[in-house]
């Protein structure tokens, strides 16, 4: 069997409290992530849903290695992700790429589009020749489904959704295999977030993308999700296929979300 393109083994990570030299011993903070032990499979949909504050970021940060974890273990193909360094290190970080919320403030408003989707190229294939650059972004634009034009463009000149395939594909441009989406939809219209989560799907398929999506919303990851993971206060409190933690959930907490999902008017 392969080993899980990613694997965590209980995670933890506290902030230290604001004003921090004051708190009264280590053990003063609240952990953000509690404990969190999960795999992603090649090819696979986690979603990690949970409310607000819930430690979701901060875990998808410590997978990407973003920020460190206080403890525990990071492993990808079986291999020791924390003790990468150096080339290693680079060459790991380049097949996790990350879509962010807000793709007005995730783009930079002085960059044109060419640049912003081109930089990660710049910085990762410095000798790539200036035209297959540009050949690479005006690849990954079209895959995105925007047009050469949108290269001298800036990111005002584009709508919230544009903004966000924006984003998509300057995640996409070095060709990684696990992107972490988090909440990539929830600053968008919902008929607008839908297509969005289309395009997500669509390319998970042309480009063999393993995904962590991450949302407070479970409506949202359902059309993705293979797998969802429950988080409430730092802790996966239910992990299973999406089916089943959508038809039959066991924990009262993945309930009350269920409960919570407004019900369609029956047609
Ligand atoms: N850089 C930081 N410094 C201090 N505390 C932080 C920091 N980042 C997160 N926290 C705290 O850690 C906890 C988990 O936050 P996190 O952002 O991971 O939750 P989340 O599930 O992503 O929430 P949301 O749905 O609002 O994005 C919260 O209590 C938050 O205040
Ligand atoms: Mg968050």
């Amino acid at each position: 069997m392969l080993a899980p393109l990613l694997e965590a083994r209980n995670l933890k990570k506290t902030f230290s409290a604001p004003g921090g030299a004051f708190a009264i011993g280590a053990a003063s903070g609240v952990p953000a992530v509690d404990g969190v032990s999960l795999e992603l499979a090649a090819g696979e949909t986690l979603a990690i849903v949970g409310e607000s504050g819930s430690g979701k970021t901060t875990l998808a940060r410590m997978l990407l290695r973003l920020i460190e974890p206080d403890s525990g273990e990071l492993l990808v193909e079986g291999r020791d992700f924390l003790a990468a360094r150096g080339s290693q290190l680079r060459a790991l970080r380049r097949e996790m790429q990350m879509v962010f919320q807000d793709p007005f403030a995730s783009l930079d408003p002085r960059m044109r589009v060419g640049s912003i989707v081109g930089e990660p190229l710049e910085i990762h294939e410095p000798n790539l020749a200036r035209a297959a650059r540009r050949a690479r972004v005006v690849e990954v634009l079209r895959a995105v489904g925007l047009a050469e034009d949108a290269l001298a463009r800036y990111p005002h000149e584009f709508s919230g959704g544009q903004r966000q395939r924006i984003g998509i594909a300057r995640a996409l441009v070095l060709r990684p295999r696990l992107v972490v989406a988090d909440e990539p939809v929830s600053a968008l219209d919902v008929s607008v977030g839908a297509q969005i989560l289309e395009l997500l799907q669509n390319l998970q398929r042309d480009f063999a993308l393993t995904y962590l999506l991450i949302s407070h919303s479970l409506p949202v990851v359902a059309q993705l999700a293979t797998r969802i993971a429950v988080m409430q206060g730092g802790r996966i409190v239910e992990t299973g296929a999406a089916s089943q933690i959508l038809n039959a959930p066991a924990h009262p907490y993945t309930q009350s979300l269920i409960a919570a999902i407004p019900a369609l008017p029956a047609s």
